[in-house]
């Protein structure tokens, strides 16, 4: 406590009343009427206190001391960061290195999403120095950064930043809905905004952002009722499903084909939607190989194949398997 108080860490109630009573009676009246130092409504000193009669002839101080913490003592990046943030305009007043977010304003947003867009395409977008910084603080190396209600894509501008200002590899997600309602079916924000950020800001050929790169997919979430299943679930949509499951980089489903390949380092992708007597041969020519075929029907398939010793899984029952799991 000592060393606190010398290091300046505890603060003491400015001008305490403190009090003295003298006398065992003098200090049980005092109780009586509600005169002692309290922790919100609750007496700290009272008669039945093993040590009440201790009190007597003591000096005691109303109010509490507080421990008092500095920024500075939030350097180490595991610690808690101060919940203060500071406008750019005052970014002078803070001490190198302190654990501080200095920020811009929503105006900063504003000026940011009309060098991006070239327009005021969204309103009420948050600065990039607010969410960068809160990542700065709050990620590492290869973390993954989850923004759920993503609008703008301000948190994919704010990690690629950091990326190119670090070299570091985060990845983000953004998730936003499209916004679309009765009057308005086709809007879509997602599409039109947040991935549109990520593009435009890929292919700037303005210095601010010629560091900035991020490879992205763009999907899409349906959902598809387990009774309604068999007739609601699209090849396009079983597609990106098999190519995640498979860990392998995601592509466009061509619905012109009757079925499509992917065909990555040591592993082949198919996915049969309607036969033809051609996929005898093409598969015949990598049979060896590690090929995973998928189709709607596969008991139909595995009898189109023959003699090829190629397992046919369903497409259904691994989807439902995985998505159980
Ligand atoms: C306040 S904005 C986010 C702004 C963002 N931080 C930026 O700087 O652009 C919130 C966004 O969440 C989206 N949203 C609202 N409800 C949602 C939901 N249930 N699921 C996903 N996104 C949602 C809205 O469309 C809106 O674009």
């Amino acid at each position: 406590m000592e060393d606190w108080i010398a290091a300046g860490h505890i603060r003491f109630p400015d001008n305490p009343k403190v009090m003295r009573w003298d006398t065992l009676a003098s200090l049980t009246d005092a109780v009586a009427n509600d005169e002692v130092p309290k922790s919100g409504n609750t007496q700290m000193i009272h008669p039945n206190l093993p040590d009440f009669g201790d009190w007597v002839g003591r000096s005691v101080g109303f109010g509490t001391p507080s421990f008092k913490r500095y920024k500075n003592d939030l350097r180490n990046p595991t610690q808690p960061l101060s919940s203060w943030i500071t406008p750019n305009s005052e970014a002078n007043t803070i001490t190198t290195g302190a654990n501080a977010i200095i920020s811009g304003t929503n105006d900063e947003a504003a000026k940011v999403i009309k060098s991006v867009f070239g327009s005021k395409a969204f309103n009420y977008a948050k600065p990039v120095s607010l969410i960068r910084e809160l990542i700065r603080q709050s990620t590492d190396h290869g973390d993954i950064v989850l923004d759920f209600f993503a609008g703008s894509a301000t948190t994919a501008q704010a990690v690629m930043e950091l990326n190119a200002e670090d070299g570091g590899d985060r990845r983000f997600i953004m998730v936003s809905s499209t916004e679309a309602t009765d009057s308005d079916p086709d809007k879509n924000l997602c599409r039109d905004i947040t991935a549109e950020r990520i593009r435009l800001l890929n292919a700037s050929e303005d210095k601010k952002y010629a560091d900035l790169s991020a490879g992205f997919a763009y999907l899409r979430t349906k959902e598809i009722l387990f009774e309604d299943l068999d007739y609601d679930l699209a090849p396009i949509d079983a597609w990106t499903a098999l190519e995640a499951m498979h860990r392998l980089p995601l592509t466009q489903y061509d619905t012109t084909q009757p079925w499509n390949v992917h065909e990555a380092d040591g592993v082949i992708l198919v996915l049969i939607d309607r036969f033809k007597p051609e996929l005898l041969d093409w598969l015949q020519e990598r049979s060896r190989q590690n090929v995973f075929v998928y189709a709607w029907a596969p008991g139909l398939i595995s009898r189109e194949l023959g003699g090829l010793n190629i397992e046919v899984r369903s497409v259904r029952d691994t989807l439902v398997r995985s998505f159980q799991q």
